[in-house]
């Protein structure tokens, strides 16, 4: 069996790729510091799953501590889910986000490097098309940043390609993951972030169930069919197995392989919220609100790529990505607390 060391397990997509892994016959071996989840969330895969986990609480900065995972377990690949993820907050904290993201990809790979281990999964998000010229967004679009978090992608892009390019017995998979939205069916694992949410779903949840008052909806004149902004929602479980596609792609030797992960959809804030509303039985109350600074109108992905190189198709509905959130929300009304 494959040893999958997955840095960041802990946390939202990583908890629910950890699933698809080991559904695929994968052994994974989960690496978090926990600076942005909780171990409860292993322990409630490992109940899904039902079997124990492989989990070290350790900072991918800490070579150390790396080299003694990769000693105990030989690693056939890795997938880097760790770093920080917030843009708001990287405004305010670059260098950290900086330090963590760039510098942990950088301890990551001289670590693998060290061990022979050259196959590499990497989280890397649509933020690098910036504000897209067009959509559906192909992967050959022009990218850009607009903020430090998405500063981090991009630079941790240009590192993989041109360590791809210097040597060519790596094989990275580099996923532009377009809004991972939903959570695991059983409702027992789901996103869980600390205080008021940034992120349009989880803060709808919160509405659902009255732990906040109102949505505002940030923004109704853009060019779009209602006026709200309109995203590519993946839901969580799909993106996952995008993951285990992504391994599977590397393990052939695949040298650098560079996809969007998204349904190809467009959906607007307002239809989300309409389908949370529907799923839930009960209106959510909204109020449109200014634009939030940096947010773009329409981004979503042309997923043929995706397809044609991983046979990567998402089949969940929008539908299935409220209900399972809501369920999530509904029966962890505090997270993982
Ligand atoms: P998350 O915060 O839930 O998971 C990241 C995990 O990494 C957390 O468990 C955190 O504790 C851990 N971590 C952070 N720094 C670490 C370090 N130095 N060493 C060890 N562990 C560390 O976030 P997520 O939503 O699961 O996102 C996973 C990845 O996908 C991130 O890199 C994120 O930037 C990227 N991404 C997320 C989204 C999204 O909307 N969720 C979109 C595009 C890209
Ligand atoms: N929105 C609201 N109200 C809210 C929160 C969001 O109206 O309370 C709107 C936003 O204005 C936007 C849409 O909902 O139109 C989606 O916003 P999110 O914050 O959920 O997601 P973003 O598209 O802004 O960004 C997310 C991640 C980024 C990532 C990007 C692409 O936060 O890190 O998807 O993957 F880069």
């Amino acid at each position: 069996m494959k040893n999958i060391l997955v840095a960041g397990g802990a946390g939202y997509i990583g908890s629910h790729t950890v699933i698809e892994l080991i559904n695929a016959g994968y052994n994974p071996i989960i690496v978090d510091n926990l600076s942005n989840s909780k171990e409860e969330s292993i322990k409630r895969v490992e109940g899904i799953v039902n079997k124990s986990l492989t989990f070290y609480k350790a900072d991918v900065l800490d070579k150390d501590a790396m080299r003694k995972i990769f000693t105990t377990h030989s690693i056939d690949a890795v997938i880097n889910f760790a770093g920080f993820k917030a843009v708001g907050e990287s405004c305010q904290k670059p260098i950290e986000y900086y330090h963590n993201n760039i510098g942990g990809l950088i301890a990551l790979v001289e670590v693998m490097r060290e061990f022979n281990c050259k196959n590499l999964v990497f989280s890397s998000s649509a933020t690098v098309y910036g504000d897209p010229e067009s959509v559906p967004i192909k992967e050959d679009a022009k990218l850009s940043t607009t903020n430090p978090y998405g500063s981090t992608k991009l630079f941790i892009e240009y590192i993989l390609k041109d360590i791809c390019k210097a040597d060519s017995s790596w094989n990275v998979a580099i996923l532009r993951y377009f809004n991972p939205v939903g959570a695991h069916e059983s409702g027992l694992i789901g996103e869980d972030p600390n205080g008021i949410p940034n992120n349009l779903c989880p803060y709808i949840t919160k509405v659902a169930v009255g732990k906040l008052e109102c949505l505002n909806i940030f923004g109704n004149d853009y060019d779009t069919k209602d006026g709200t902004g309109v995203r590519d929602f993946i839901h969580v479980v799909d993106l996952s197995k995008g993951h285990v596609l992504a391994v599977n792609k590397i393990l052939e030797n695949s040298g650098l392989v560079i996809v969007n992960l998204g349904t190809g959809t467009g959906y607007s804030v307002l239809e989300m919220v309409n389908t949370f509303s529907k799923v839930l039985g009960k209106e959510i109350p909204y109020k449109f609100a200014p634009r939030r600074p940096g947010d773009i109108g329409t981004c979503y992905a042309d997923t043929t790529k995706a397809q044609e190189v991983l046979g990567f198709k998402a089949t969940k509905t929008l539908e299935d990505m409220c209900r399972d959130a809501l369920n999530f929300q509904l029966k962890n009304p505090n997270g993982y607390n």
